[in-house]
């Protein structure tokens, strides 16, 4: 057994080292791209300190493009928004930090955590390419008007998880992920949260979830600036009525 003691000695000191060989080993593993919608309106009613510009975003922003393995996958790859100036029109009004508007941190937590990675990819690898092709993407998915094709707007009444999961099916012939805010105590809906809808390497429409496939959970992305969370998104429950709330709605988490 003392033979071992060295080894794991010099395995622990390799640690850091190793950590880093792992982040740029998985910039090279990720097998496909989950491009993120969230609802402003539920995003907000999760925050303890609510967003000002909730009621101006009455679609689905984008919240980020991100492989399904790997993160930070090059620390000397700083984010500078100097490189993205003809997006912003688009960035601002698809891709809004709704906790601190007309800020960029958002999309520089974007770039340093998924975007780097993504840039494994050619057509990714600048920072104006891997915004552009998030825009692209989002544009193209157009999930706002998918959900009306099948009359699924928010509303006050409520609908079951499966007629927004079949329609997203039937659109785009993959399965989508579907998070909500489960009910806490005495409440008798879930609001919908965020849709992921995932694409290839190709940028071709692929299933989110497959059997035995360990998705990122897309909690842990919630970067440490937007810790003032008060509630959590979690894979709906397929039995509990599903809220998509109008930017009008009074939720109660917000009274
Ligand atoms: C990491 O980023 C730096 C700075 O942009 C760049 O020079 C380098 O090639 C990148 N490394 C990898 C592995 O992408
Ligand atoms: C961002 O990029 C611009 C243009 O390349 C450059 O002038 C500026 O110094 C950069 N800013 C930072 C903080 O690196
Ligand atoms: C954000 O920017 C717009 C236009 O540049 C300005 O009208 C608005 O007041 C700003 N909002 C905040 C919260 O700074
Ligand atoms: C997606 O999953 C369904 C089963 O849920 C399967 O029938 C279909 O072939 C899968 N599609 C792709 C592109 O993998």
């Amino acid at each position: 057994m003392t033979s071992v003691k060295p080894l794991v000695f010099l395995c622990l000191c390799l640690i850091p080292a190793f950590h880093s060989f792992l982040n740029y080993k998985n910039s090279h593993e990720w097998t496909k791209l989950i491009l993120t919608h969230h609802w402003p309106h539920t995003f907000c009613t999760m925050e303890k300190t609510s967003c000002q510009t909730a009621d101006q975003f009455n679609y689905w922003t984008l919240h980020g493009f991100w492989p399904n393995k790997g993160g930070m996958c090059n620390h000397s790859w700083h984010f500078n928004v100097t490189n993205i100036e003809s997006l912003l029109p688009d960035m601002k009004r698809y891709w809004p930090d709704l906790l601190h508007p007309n800020s960029t941190l958002l999309w520089k937590h974007e770039w340093v955590k998924h975007g780097t990675c993504a840039a494994y990819l050619e057509s990714m690898n600048t920072q104006y390419k891997y915004f552009a092709k998030s825009l692209e993407m989002y544009k193209e998915i157009h999930l706002d008007n998918t959900l009306l094709k099948f009359n699924i707007v928010p509303s006050e009444k409520t609908y079951s998880l499966k007629e927004i999961r079949e329609a997203i099916l039937n659109y785009y012939q993959v399965a989508p992920k579907i998070q909500c805010v489960l009910p806490s105590q005495g409440e008798q809906v879930q609001l919908l949260g965020q849709i992921e809808i995932c694409v290839d390497k190709q940028f071709q429409y692929t299933n989110c979830s497959e059997p035995a496939e360990d998705l990122p959970d897309s909690n842990v992305d919630i970067p440490a600036f937007e810790s003032t969370a008060a509630a959590e998104l979690h894979v709906c429950d397929e039995s509990i009525a599903v809220l998509y709330p109008p930017v009008s709605t009074k939720l109660w988490r917000l009274s």
